[in-house]
This record gives C-alpha cells, structure tokens and sequence, in this order.
C-alpha cells in the first residue's frame, strides 16, 4: 500500500479504510494480530484482512459486514485525526487545478497542520515531483513525518520546523508552486517569492476572513505578483429521491374523461363522491438538495510570478 499507486491486496502495515457507509468510515493500520471493534462485530486483521483483495466485503464477529477500501487522499482527509483545522477536498481540487500541479511539479507549502492538502499535493506531483512543507509546530511536524513515512510517500516530502514569516521554506529558486494556510500569508509573500522558480510560478493563499485577503492581496501586489484573483468554492450536494407527486383532479371534461388526460380507471360512486381518495399520483426520480450545505471554509487567492 502506497498512497500515490494502487495496490490490489491488503498487507501488514498498510493503512485501510473500514467502510460501514458514507457517514460512517474509519482508518485502521493492519497488523498480524490486530483486532478492531466495529458495530458488527470484531475484524481479525490475520484472517479477514491480511491477503485480502481491497474492495472485499469482510463479514464481522456479530454477522454484520463491512468493506475494506484502499486510501486515497480524498478518504484520508475525511478519515484523518484532526491536529489542527483541514483542507476539504472541494477546496483542494481547486488548488492543485490553479496551482497547475502535475507530476514532477516542486511544490512549498505552510503549515503542514494535519496533512490533509499536503497528502494530496504528494499524490499529483509523484513520482519525480518534491513537496517541502514548513510547520513551527514540533509534535504537528513529527505526526507528519510519521504519517508521511507509514503511507510510504516519505521520499517525495521534506518537513521542514521552522517558521515560515521568519525563516522561509528553505530553498530558493526551485519551486513551480507556493501554497499558504497560515494566519498571516502576508508576512510570507516575499519568502513564497524567494522560493518560486526564476523564471516563475503560481502561489495560494488560503484564508477564512476577507480582512486576512486583503492583506495578503497588498502584500502580493507590492512584490509584484500578478493575475492576482480570489474565489471561494462552495461545493452542493444531491441526494437521489423517488418523488411522488399528486395530479390535480381539474374535473371531467364534456367526453366524460378525467381533464388531467390520465385513465383514472372507473370509478365507484363512492369513489366519484370522494375523488381525493383515489387521486393520481406520478412517481419520478429527481436530484434533491441537502437541507444543509457546506457554509463558507475560505477565501483562495492566486497569484503568478512572472519573469519579467
Ligand atoms: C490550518 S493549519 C493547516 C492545515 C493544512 N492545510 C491541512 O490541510 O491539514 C495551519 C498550520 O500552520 C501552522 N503555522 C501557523 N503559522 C505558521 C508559521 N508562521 N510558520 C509555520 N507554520 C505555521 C500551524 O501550527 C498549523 O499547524
């Protein structure tokens, strides 16, 4: 198991996905001998997950089952122990796209904070891209490294602890991309800078108050980034629902038909008395909103360094 290729079956020290529905999923790292509690019962890492192809549905001690999934950086970030506050994968979509991130691609980011985003800059750059992430925060930067190293993707990161205001990311003039999501990115512009490539590159600041934006804006402008812009993502989920709508009963019409043009059937006397009994209903599917969505979670400002 490698967090930036495929593997077909579950091995000891992989990191797996317990699935037991869209609400409800869980990492587990497999160990000969290890055991989890589910609701459904225990799972035997030896005898139900060890050899097992990703994808299986594993059947618990008390009958239930659930599915063992290989990780991705999507279900990382939904599954992953919160240091600090995280990227989502909506936002991240949008940072690797107006970031042009690709594989090869030398990428600077602060903080590193839970990983969630830096798991998915490592995926898109591999195989022969870099990713170094500055995070002041010691045991934040360690719990990374960890990670980093147990997903297998340790080559492809450097954590650096230091702090970015004042200290930079360590390197200059290598970077394709700079990535923020500090308190004040505006304190780091000039560092981003030093660490972009001569000839140029793309940086994103991530901040939730429009206070922070305008800063960092001010601050990108002075050290002469352009295409400077700032969006915010929101993301609106459907579920998918049988509807059942009722046809109005608009009368008979002078042929003696039902008006709504649909056969009725006939009617009892009874029924004709009481025609809201027997009213037509019309059965579809539709794509209906959640009740709730996704509130604001930050404004992305992007910039280019150009050469000239
Ligand atoms: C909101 S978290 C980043 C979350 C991360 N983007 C993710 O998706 O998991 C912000 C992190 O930046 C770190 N940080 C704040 N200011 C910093 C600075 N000046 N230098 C280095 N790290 C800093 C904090 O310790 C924190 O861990």
């Amino acid at each position: 198991m490698s967090f930036i290729e495929y593997g077909d079956t579950i091995k000891e020290g992989d990191t797996a996905i317990v699935f037991l529905g869209h609400e409800s999923m869980f990492p587990v790292k497999v160990q000969h001998g290890g055991k989890t509690q589910t609701k459904y019962g225990v799972i035997r890492h030896s005898t139900d997950l060890i050899g097992k192809e990703y994808g299986s549905k594993v059947t618990c001690s008390k009958g239930g089952w659930v599915y063992i999934l290989y990780p991705t950086p999507e279900l990382w970030t939904l599954n992953l122990r919160h240091r600090t506050q995280i990227l989502y994968s909506t936002d991240i979509s949008l940072i690797t796209m107006m970031l042009e991130l690709k594989p090869g691609s030398i990428v600077c980011e602060s903080g590193t904070g839970s990983a969630s985003l830096s798991h998915a800059i490592i995926r898109t750059i591999a195989p022969t891209g870099h990713l170094y992430t500055v995070e002041f925060h010691q045991q934040r930067a360690e719990k990374a490294i960890e990670e980093f190293e147990e997903h297998k993707v340790g080559h492809l990161v450097t954590v650096k602890t230091q702090d970015v205001c004042k200290n930079g990311f360590g390197v200059t003039n290598i970077a394709d991309a700079v990535f923020l999501d500090i308190p004040s990115p505006w304190e780091a512009v000039g560092h981003a800078k030093l660490a972009l490539k001569h000839e140029g590159g793309r940086i994103c600041s991530f901040s939730p108050c429009i206070e922070q934006v305008q800063r960092t804006c001010l601050a990108l402008e002075e050290h002469g980034f352009t295409e400077i812009t700032t969006s915010e993502i929101l993301l609106r989920v459907y579920n998918v629902r049988t509807i059942s709508l009722q046809i109005p009963d608009l009368g008979k019409t002078a042929d003696g038909n039902s008006s709504t043009g649909v056969d009725g059937g006939s009617l009892s006397n009874e029924d004709a008395l009481c025609p809201n009994l027997q009213q037509e209903t019309i059965q579809f599917k539709s794509g209906v909103p959640l009740k709730e969505m996704v509130g604001h979670t930050g404004y992305l400002t992007f910039a280019t360094k150009n050469l000239f």
